[in-house]
């Protein structure tokens, strides 16, 4: 078995992480330093801040990192690290960290793109997949549907045209009163709510792409107009009814991607893999249709540096000392 030790960093949001991976699939380490409970008292994300605590969290996390992993910097033969999309000052910390290490260590860097990174969490979880399969990405940034032919290959099939779903769900919570991230207090409430209560209009996009924003203002004019009229809302139905819409757009569209270009296996990535409701749709959706199905454990399913290690792992590209943070690529 291979045995080359590749440390992952990521710092593209709001968690500083670290990790070191042995091979493509064996995880040693996998650290996370979140910085949620320092964001939620503005409802989000702020990026200043987040740059000056991951300046602060960054060289703490990588040696807790190494520390778990029983190994330390001169046992690490490669760096992957994420240099997009993200948070332009949050990436930089990342990146500098490191450019530096790789340089000091003279070993090899690896520049990954943090939305392979979310695809790849689910070597992880399951060491025995392989591509090619569909991949849903579903995160606070983006939703795409990619066919992943090979370890390198993506093809994009569609993507959202305006609002992610993890987006969607922020911002409704937000206008709810829930505490920030809002997709994981949607899912929550939504179990004790009536997902037929309200029907929200389905997003009417052709072929693979998505769009929420329509979607997200119909849930908003739901609630000002019942607060407006003085009328009370069940926050548990409208949740549930919301979220039902955004999965059943999701998984229609996955499945018929599916069929379409015969894939037999459905791979869920992102923030919004976690959400019970989505997993649990496409599970079944897959066993009456006899497609395999794999979605990332929770803690992979965020923003985390095993799966930017793992991406790196298996990508045949280097970067140098002149690598820089692209806050908006894209796939
Ligand atoms: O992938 P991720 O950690 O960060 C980005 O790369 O964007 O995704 C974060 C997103 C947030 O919008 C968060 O609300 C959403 O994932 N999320 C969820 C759940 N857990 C996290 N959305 C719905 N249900 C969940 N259980
Ligand atoms: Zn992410």
């Amino acid at each position: 078995m291979d045995k080359t030790l590749t440390l992952g960093i990521e710092t593209s949001c709001d968690e500083t992480a670290a990790a070191v991976l042995r091979g493509g699939r064996d995880l040693l380490s996998n650290v996370i330093s979140t910085q949620i409970p320092l964001h939620q008292k503005f409802g989000g994300v702020v990026p200043e801040i987040a740059s000056r605590k991951h300046i602060v969290n960054i060289m703490p996390v990588i040696d807790e990192a190494l520390t778990k992993a029983g190994v330390t910097l001169r046992d690490i033969n490669q760096i992957a690290v994420t240099f997009g999309p993200g948070l332009a000052g949050a990436l930089l910390v990342g990146l500098s960290a490191a450019k530096s290490l790789a340089y000091a260590l003279k070993i090899p860097l690896i520049a990954v793109n943090h939305l392979e990174g979310h695809i790849f969490a689910n070597f992880l979880s399951a060491p025995q997949l392989e591509p090619p399969f569909l991949s849903l990405v579903v995160s606070g940034g983006h939703t795409a549907l990619i066919n992943m032919t090979d370890y390198n290959r993506f093809e994009l099939l569609g993507q959202s045209r305006d609002d992610a779903a993890g987006e969607a769900f922020d911002k409704i919570a937000r206008v709810m009163g829930l505490p920030y991230p809002g997709g994981p207090e949607i899912d929550k409430l939504a179990k004790s709510g009536d997902p037929d209560a309200i029907t929200f209009p389905h997003p009417k996009v052709t072929g693979y792409d998505f769009s929420f924003s329509g979607l997200k203002s119909a849930v908003l004019n739901y609630l000002n107009t019942a607060q407006m009229k003085g009328d009370s809302i069940d926050a548990a139905d409208v949740a549930a009814s919301f979220q039902k819409t955004v999965v059943d757009t999701l998984a229609e569209k996955t499945l018929a991607a599916a069929e379409e270009f015969n894939l037999n296996k459905i791979v869920l990535a992102g923030g919004v893999a976690a959400n019970s409701s989505l997993e649990k749709t496409l599970r079944t959706a897959c066993e009456r249709r006899g497609l395999e199905f794999y979605y990332p454990s929770k803690i992979l399913c965020t923003d985390n540096a095993a799966m930017i290690a793992c991406r790196g792992y298996y990508q045949n590209t280097f970067a140098d000392s002149t690598l820089n943070a692209v806050p908006n690529l894209g796939l």
